[in-house]
């Protein structure tokens, strides 16, 4: 399953690349709007770190402003995934910029034959919204079990499902099980992933084992060892 990290911070998107386990990035209005950033500088700024799909949504309802926008947004880089709305305009948007070999992330899908929908008008990604399905009482993973199992009907598709709105590691792994191609997560979620308290007091007692052999493995390159 591909790694993106749902944030527009580019301070965290620099420190997660630099794991080598970030495979894109997604950002939504309300992400951009809290960095305060020019949209379009930010947008090149996050293209240049990561170099697999950078998700950037358009603002406008309407198919004309939406391409003209989805153009723009394409122009920055080669990587931009322009992300528009699941809604009529939205993937008639979604087929003419898909059409012209610009990837398209469909996004604040809620059912299955939405996700149907944006892969019929050429979708390179649909974003399934999981954890804003579970807030309302529903479950969001079971949405992804069944576009995965639709789409499978239907080799000639080729949408790939990003899940998004992921709040927690239990939808990350759910997500794998299905057989999800992509997760988004908040930078707070990739960080839990690595952790485990078993790895932690494992660690600790390996390393106190260590100190009391005395032996250091830098022990001709001093130079190196670490602070
Ligand atoms: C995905 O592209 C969205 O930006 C995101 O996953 C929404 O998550 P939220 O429901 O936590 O806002």
């Amino acid at each position: 399953m591909k790694f993106f990290v749902d944030t527009a911070d580019i301070v965290e998107i620099r420190d997660l690349a630099a794991t080598g386990l970030l495979d894109g990035v997604t950002t939504n209005p309300s992400l951009v709007a809290k960095t305060g950033r020019r949209f379009v500088d930010l947008v090149a700024e996050i293209c240049a770190v990561v170099p697999g799909p950078v998700s950037a949504e358009v603002a406008a309802t309407d198919h004309a402003t939406m391409l003209a926008e989805g153009r723009r947004l394409a122009s920055i880089a080669g990587n931009v995934a322009v992300k528009v709305p699941l809604t009529p305009d939205g993937l008639k948007t979604c087929r003419a910029l898909s059409d012209a070999g610009t990837m398209v992330n469909v996004t604040l899908c809620f059912s299955a034959v939405q996700a149907l929908m944006a892969a019929k008008a050429g979708a390179t990604f649909i974003s399934p919204f999981v954890g804003r399905l579970d807030d309302i009482g529903h479950d969001g993973m079971q949405l992804i079990g069944d576009i995965l199992e639709i789409y499978a009907n239907y080799p000639a598709l080729q949408t790939e499902v990003l899940v998004a709105s992921i709040r927690h590691p239990c939808h990350v792994h759910a997500a794998a099980k299905l057989g999800a191609h992509v997760g988004t997560m908040p930078p707070a979620v990739i960080r839990q992933l690595f952790k485990h308290p078993l790895t932690d007091k494992g660690l600790d007692a390996f390393l106190a084992d260590w100190a009391k052999s005395g032996q250091t493995i830098l022990e001709d390159q001093p130079e190196l060892r670490s602070a």
